[in-house]
């Protein structure tokens, strides 16, 4: 009777024990790849980004151009470019659209092409 009993506690826990062996100790904990050490240490950088306040001069297309020429670099990559045609400045302005995906409706390109053609400063070239 007690011998009966004892093996009957003993199931439950000789099961937890190979589950407990599976989980902790078996292949898949064997053979999963060690996580290398990597030594590196942070330190603080200071970049210093170009800063311009270069303003579109005024004409017709100011606002557009001060608002649309301006969301992802500053208005000196447009002033400072050599003075170009208004077709010249179309087929840019096609490609920060297409290319960069710049939001400007299409419907303002030819006002802007005619602006940016009209004002870049003398001498940027
Ligand atoms: C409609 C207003 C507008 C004008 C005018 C404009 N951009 Fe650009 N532009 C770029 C990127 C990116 C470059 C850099 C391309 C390179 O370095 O080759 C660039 C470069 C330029 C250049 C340099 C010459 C060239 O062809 O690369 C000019 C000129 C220019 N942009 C004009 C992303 C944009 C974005 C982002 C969605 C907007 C908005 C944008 N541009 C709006 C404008």
């Amino acid at each position: 009777m007690v011998g009966v009993s004892l093996r009957r506690r003993m199931v439950p826990l000789g099961a937890a024990l190979v589950w407990a062996v599976l989980l902790l100790g078996g292949p898949a904990a064997q053979s999963a790849p060690q996580p290398q050490r990597v030594a590196f240490a942070l330190r603080r950088v200071t970049v210093h980004m170009p800063s311009s306040n270069a303003q579109f001069p005024a004409g017709a297309a100011q606002t557009l151009a001060s608002s649309q020429c301006v969301i992802c670099h500053s208005a000196d990559m447009v002033l400072l470019q050599p003075r170009l045609r208004q077709a010249q400045w179309r087929t840019i302005i096609g490609k920060m659209r297409s290319v960069y995906g710049a939001p400007l409706p299409a419907a303002d390109v030819d006002a802007l092409a005619a602006y940016l053609a009209q004002v870049l400063p003398e001498g940027t070239h």
